[in-house]
């Protein structure tokens, strides 16, 4: 028996034999178009390449391409479950020629691959040929050999194949095999056709066109070939099995499932089993790839998908979040071919978990209430919209699932009013926002949101992708275009640029398309998560509507994620240093450093600094992955992921851990865990270095280190390295002695000082140290001695005039100091016998008035001042001696 795993590989083998390149498959979230939900065929990564606007450097490629057709142009979401063949989530085989061989050689290739290696009868067989295309008919007459009855030509959009609403298209030819009569349907084209008898398993797509927006098709380049095999399908026909659900791959889940509920399928529940073994591919798929579920765009296609599977298990009788335990079961099936699937396993395991315990808490009153309302209708009726909507708002049922549970009795839900309930419900919103007074510019804002919805934010797992402009904005008001030169805000469907948030500064980058070229400057979050681009046009002209291809400044974005992750190990080892008393105050994350601010009352000391560097660079060299994953806010304060205090945190939150602490408390756990919604590197060694530049406070109670990653802190080192070099070259040392010569030099200095002092005072007070030489005059018939003194500091000012006063016996002594920043010190002594007629105090008041000063205090004996302005000493003299002299 072919197991799917071995059908995969011998497709892929053959094609590369035949001289086609085997390409990985391309993710679920197409990189390279505006507006296209997920990729829903093979040929989508390729559809550049088709148009002649990308060179690869092969021209025939095989692949084996992951696809989710629910939501959008190819939606199978609602067939699932309910026939043999459809799924949301399936594998594509694919060969492509990029303008080498074409139809001929394309039919060539699949009936040999077809019928030698995987070897169909031919008798079983029969093919679709688009109604005019008498060529392809023709080629399958020849090579295949089949009969005029079993070469059918269709008129429809069947054999007309388009991607979506624009890109490559072309008329198909489609294989069919007829599975026996014992299964109801009837061959393509007739009334019983969508039967599960008859099961096409291989389009091969003639792709000649390219649809524009405007309805009209240009000729691509060269004619070219897609195709595109279901790999579950053709499982089932070689394992001889009525429906892809009874292929090996999906017994297996189906077994898990099983065992999940403690209950073997019967006739009556499969369909359940089914469903819930087709979503949970679909769930896991778009999980490892970063889509969480939400109420908006994919990430709500992706919701729908899980609440349905879990209605279905419901209906096998649990009551508690069952799902998740058959993410194992997939990983097993599927890691191989999928790494990211093993990659994500634990990360997955729990985002399904999280959302199955949401959602149950209110599934069961949701469905108590679908069936009050529904007990009287029967089939042929329809619920209300209004009661749909409810369900909708208030127990989280998407409609669909609504609309799921109400088929297998044939009742329909009225769609008209549950999207008119909407409105009402917009409405209301918008009412009560008008009333809040908001300046006219949030008014574009909110009409944006309201319009266009919240952008969708590709950031997490791409730097590049194609996004359609849903609003442009000039000067507080929306426009139909900007033109080259000007500035202002664009709005798209979805973006990778970053908008500034969380401490982290928006991305800036460019954007081009249909021959313009934008700059983005910054990204911040408008109201109703609306991202608002600030570009300014550098040539060309964008329109509403138009296609771009979008990319964020990889080496600028690169270093804001270095950055982040290093704030995140910074707080981690503050905490472990200082105490757990630190709390993140603020942060700034760009990309040249990153600031951090918390609770801390005194500063840190430079073996702290040393300590907290040391823990935080230990994580960098683990090389640690950076892990995210969605819990309900509880779970995460519960599991200890930091959090600002304070913050409003939605019910689900992203929360960010790296690396295992190997030292301390917590030894063996996660090191960081952090609530955030910023971008981070993927490993811990991603930031290379990080170094604490400085330490500071802000406010009382609040510290702040500001730190380098990676190239930053490499060139902030080097440079420290250069000045030390420097200065050992001044002093005429090595770097390592640079230090002790300095601090010899400093030693040196003090001691000249001194030595200058002395002399200085010697000098001043007369040369001698006996006293004899001292110099006086004599005023209004008192001893008088002045004297200024350089570079003397006020504290020696005192033992002079002592040492002045000895000298001269009796009289009055000033000694003025001037010190090197220009200002003087006044000390004024009056000889003890004249105490009674003159007051030391009042003298130095005047000498410190000369000086630019005032006041003064002191003793009659002795009294000392200050005064700015040191080129007034000989003024301050002259003052005191006019006073003398009355
Ligand atoms: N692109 C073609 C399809 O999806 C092969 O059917």
């Amino acid at each position: 028996m072919s197991s799917v795993n071995d059908i995969r590989s011998t497709f892929l083998d053959y094609f590369a034999r035949n001289g086609h390149e085997a390409v990985a498959s391309s993710p679920l979230v197409p990189r390279n178009d505006p507006t296209l939900m997920f990729t829903n065929a093979g040929m989508v990564q390729f559809k550049n390449v088709f148009t002649g606007l990308e060179k690869r450097p092969y021209v025939r490629a095989t692949t084996s391409q992951k696809c989710v057709r629910a939501g959008g142009k190819h939606n199978d979401l609602d067939n699932v479950g309910y026939t043999a063949r459809h799924l949301t989530f399936f594998e594509m085989l694919g060969n492509f020629s990029f303008g080498d061989y074409f139809k001929e050689q394309a039919i060539e290739l699949a009936w040999n691959l077809v019928t030698k290696e995987f070897g169909l009868g031919s008798e079983k067989l029969l093919v679709t040929v688009y109604h005019t295309d008498d060529e392809a008919a023709e080629h399958w007459k020849k090579i295949a050999g089949l009969s005029d009855d079993r070469i059918i030509r269709i008129a429809t959009a069947d054999n007309f194949w388009s991607m979506g609403d624009t890109g490559p298209c072309g008329p198909c030819s489609e294989i069919f095999i007829d599975r026996g009569e014992h299964i109801w349907g009837g061959p393509p084209g007739t009334p019983e056709e969508d039967g599960d008898r008859f099961l096409e398993f291989w389009n091969l797509v003639f792709m000649q066109y390219e649809q524009q927006a405007d309805g009209s098709r240009t000729d691509l380049p060269r004619p070219s070939i897609d195709t595109g095999m279901g790999l579950e399908r053709m499982a089932s026909i070689l394992q001889g099995v009525d429906s892809v659900f009874e292929t090996d791959l999906f017994r297996h889940l189906i077994d898990a499932a099983a065992s999940a509920v403690g209950k073997s399928p019967t006739p009556e529940t499969v369909a359940s089993y089914r469903v819930i073994a087709d979503h949970l591919r679909s769930m896991v798929f778009l999980i490892a790839e970063g889509v969480l579920p939400s109420n908006e765009g994919r990430g709500y296609v992706l919701r729908r998908i899980m609440r349905r599977a879990m209605r279905h298990a419901t209906l096998l009788g649990t009551t508690q979040p069952a799902i998740f335990k058959l993410v194992p079961a997939l990983v097993r099936e599927m890691g191989q071919a999928y790494p990211e699937l093993p990659r994500g396993e634990a990360m997955i395991a729990e985002t399904v978990k999280l959302e199955e315990e949401r959602f149950l808490k209110t599934l069961s009153r949701g469905l108590q209430i679908l069936d009050e309302e529904s007990v009287g209708l029967s089939t042929g009726d329809t619920l209300a919209g209004d009661t749909a909507f409810r369900l909708y708002d208030t127990y989280g049922f998407p409609l669909d699932l609504t609309q799921d549970a109400l088929r297998a009795r044939g009742i329909g839900v009225d769609q008209a009013g549950f999207d008119a309930a909407m409105a009402r419900q917009k409405a209301e919103a918008r009412k009560s926002w008008s009333g809040s007074g908001d300046a006219a510019t949030g008014a574009v804002w909110f009409s944006v949101a309201e319009r266009a919805g919240p952008t969708e934010f590709l950031g997490y797992e791409t730097e590049e992708s194609d996004g359609a402009v849903v609003a442009l904005i000039r000067d507080g008001a929306e426009v139909e275009a900007l033109d080259a030169g000007d500035e202002g805000f664009v709005v798209l469907n979805q973006t990778p640029f970053y908008a500034e948030s969380g401490g982290q500064v928006g991305d800036t980058g460019a954007m081009t398309g249909e021959g313009a070229e934008l700059e983005v400057l910054d990204t911040t979050k408008q109201a109703g998560g609306v991202f608002a681009h600030r570009v300014r046009v550098v040539s060309g002209t964008v329109a509403q509507g138009a296609a771009l291809t979008l990319k964020v400044d990889h080496a600028r974005r690169t270093a804001i994620r270095a950055n982040h992750s290093a704030t995140h190990l910074l707080h981690e080892a503050l905490r472990e240093v200082l105490g757990t008393h630190v709390a993140q105050k603020g942060s700034l994350v760009s990309p040249d450093r990153l600031r951090f601010d918390f609770s801390h009352t005194k500063p840190i000391s430079a073996s702290e600094l040393a300590e907290i560097e040391r823990l935080a660079n230990a994580i960098v060299l683990q090389n640690a992955p950076v892990e995210t994953r969605l819990m309900a806010v509880d779970d995460a304060r519960a599991a200890g992921a930091m959090a600002l205090f304070g913050e409003k945190y939605g019910d689900e939150v992203r929360v960010v851990s790296m690396g295992t602490a190997i030292e301390g408390e917590k030894t063996g756990n996660v090191y960081s865990m952090e609530l955030c919604g910023g971008t981070h590197v993927r490993r811990t060694g991603e930031i290379g270095l990080v170094t604490v530049v400085q330490e500071s406070s802000v406010a009382s109670g609040v510290r702040r280190v500001e730190a380098l990653t990676a190239d930053g802190a490499r060139a902030w080192l080097n440079e420290q390295g250069e000045q030390l070099r420097a200065v050992a070259a001044a002093l005429k040392v090595t770097p390592r002695d640079a230090v002790s010569r300095v601090e010899a030099l400093v030693e040196e200095r003090r001691q000249l000082e001194k030595q200058l002092a002395d002399a200085r005072q010697k000098l001043a007070m007369g040369g001698g140290s006996g006293g004899e030489g001292a110099e006086s005059e004599t005023v209004n018939g008192v001893a008088f001695m002045g004297r200024v003194v350089e570079g003397l500091q006020p504290k020696d000012l005192r033992g002079l005039v002592d040492q002045g006063k000895k000298q001269i016996g009796s009289g009055v002594v000033v000694i003025i100091g001037t010190t090197e920043d220009g200002k003087a010190g006044i000390s004024v002594g009056v000889s003890d016998d004249l105490t009674g007629k003159l007051s030391a105090v009042d003298l130095v008041r005047v000498g410190s008035s000369a000086l630019g000063g005032q006041g003064g205090g002191g003793r009659p004996d002795m009294a000392q001042a200050g005064g700015p302005d040191g080129s007034k000493a000989a003024e301050a003299i002259s003052a005191i001696k006019a006073a003398l002299a009355g």
